[in-house]
């Protein structure tokens, strides 16, 4: 028996919260490990659709949530989302979920920093979420952030909010956005101490304590290896780790915990802010894909952008986010296109190249290389047995398998949670 850990294999929005719920009905704890709210993760269950930004998707099972160390939280954000989800009947309670106690926090200067700085960026803007992921991270890495267990501590935020202040007050000063006065934010962290307080733990010994009991926990992964801060298209990603290796760190357990790796992919690509895209459709089938997929941000509510399956930024997701199986999703949405395309290589200024470069002006060159499939003319969509697609569907499952170098061990087929098939339970490891 495995624990799972679930990422994002492209630029994010796979349907990493449908995997996660419905592998959440095998597990007995669902761990957050990075990102923060800009994360959104949807989940369809009958005729209700569950919209999770902070909190892990196995809440909607019943399952216990832990927010791991390597989440940035904003407690406003948090408080909001969990009234949202009471009012569609989810019981979150101190009880069900778990906050790491060494989290960081995200505070209002993040967000305005945030944006003031896209604003300063103009042209160059990284299309971020808006939400001060990124401050948020730089803060906890110059080792001012204020975390959870400052809370408790009024005098330890009197103090640290002295230089949090001045660095931040300074920067945006500079770029002509308001400043905070000391008063306000401790006014604001004095009142929502007593509501998020209750909440937090180490987690690492409620971790430690379930896996010595056997229990299974499953890491679920926000953003993806695309947008991951190292190993993505750098300068346009998140401010946080994405790959599996992430797991471990951000839940404070040891890396052999993580278990078994499952890659979320959608059977073509997507992207929602800025950066390179090698297989953009800035045409009409790109504008098919997005209507068919219904590609608007959960979070931002801005449209994706659209285009084919890379299965060479695949592969490198499969390698350096140490991939051990696919779940590939939204192959429905390609239902009935005559012909299909899939990137095996790119050619750069001349060359040819089998992986994306790390620099930013040959990513931006990159030409696809592509092979063309033929598409099929029955339906996958809600199919739940491999014995319902039609032939020409999984040739082309079998040759995404084959260029990314992972196997596909799941399938979904629609945003309904039980419209997916099975291959091999990741459990088993
Ligand atoms: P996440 O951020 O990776 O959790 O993905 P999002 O929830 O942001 O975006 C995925 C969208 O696709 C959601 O609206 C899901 O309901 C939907 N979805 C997930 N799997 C499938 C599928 O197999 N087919 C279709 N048509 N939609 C899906
Ligand atoms: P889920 O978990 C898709 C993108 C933003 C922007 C870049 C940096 O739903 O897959 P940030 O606010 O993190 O500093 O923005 O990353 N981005 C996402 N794109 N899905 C997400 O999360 C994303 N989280 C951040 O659009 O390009
Ligand atoms: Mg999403």
């Amino acid at each position: 028996m495995a624990n799972v850990a679930v990422i994002g294999a492209q630029w994010g929005d796979e349907g990493k919260g449908k995997v996660v719920d419905w592998l959440a009905s095998r597990a007995d704890i669902v761990v957050r490990f990075q990102g923060g709210h800009n994360a959104g993760h949807t989940l369809v269950v009958g005729n209700e659709t569950y919209k999770l930004s902070l909190l892990p998707s196995g809440l909607v099972r019943g399952k216990i949530g832990i927010i791991g160390n390597g989440v940035v939280v904003d407690p406003e954000a948090l408080l909001s989302e969990i009234e949202r989800v009471r009012g569609q009947g989810i019981d979150v309670t101190p009880a069900s979920l778990r906050i790491a106690e060494n989290a960081t926090l995200i505070l209002p200067m993040h967000p305005a920093l945030d944006r003031a700085r896209e604003v300063a960026r103009g042209e160059r803007r990284i299309g971020t979420t808006g939400r001060g992921i990124g401050p948020a991270y730089e803060d906890k890495a110059a080792r001012r952030a204020i975390r959870v267990a400052d809370l408790a501590e009024p005098q330890t935020l009197a103090d640290k909010l002295d230089e949090l202040l001045l660095h931040h007050n300074t920067l945006l000063q500079g770029l002509g956005a308001t400043v905070f006065s000391k008063e306000a934010v401790l006014g604001l962290l004095t009142r929502l101490a007593p509501q998020i307080l209750p909440f937090a733990e180490p987690v690492w010994e409620r971790l430690d304590e379930a896996r010595r009991a056997g229990r299974r926990i499953l890491f679920e992964g926000a953003q993806a290896v695309m947008l991951d801060v190292d190993h993505g298209t750098y300068p346009f990603v998140t401010s946080s780790n994405t790959v599996g290796a992430t797991a471990a760190a951000g839940a404070g357990i040891g890396p052999a915990a993580v278990g078994f790796v499952l890659g979320i992919a959608k059977a073509y690509s997507t992207r929602v802010g800025a950066g390179p895209f090698p297989t953009e459709l800035p045409d009409a089938t790109g504008q098919l894909l997005g209507d068919r997929g219904n590609e608007f941000g959960t979070v931002t509510g801005r449209r994706r952008r659209c285009g084919w399956f890379d299965a060479v930024l695949v592969r490198q997701a499969v390698k350096v986010g140490g991939i051990n199986g696919l779940a590939l999703t939204k192959l429905d949405v390609l239902d009935g296109l005559p012909e299909l395309k899939i990137c095996t290589g790119y050619r750069i200024r001349g060359a040819h190249y089998r992986h994306l470069p790390a620099a930013p002006g040959a990513q931006a060159a990159a030409e696809p290389e592509y092979e063309v499939v033929e598409g099929w003319t029955g339906s996958t969509r809600g199919a739940r047995s491999w014995a319902q697609l039609p032939a020409q569907a999984v040739k082309y499952v079998r040759r995404i398998e084959e260029l990314v170098e992972a196997p596909v061990t799941l399938l979904s087929t629609s945003p309904e949670r039980d419209d997916t098939i099975l291959m091999r339970d990741p459990f088993e490891g």
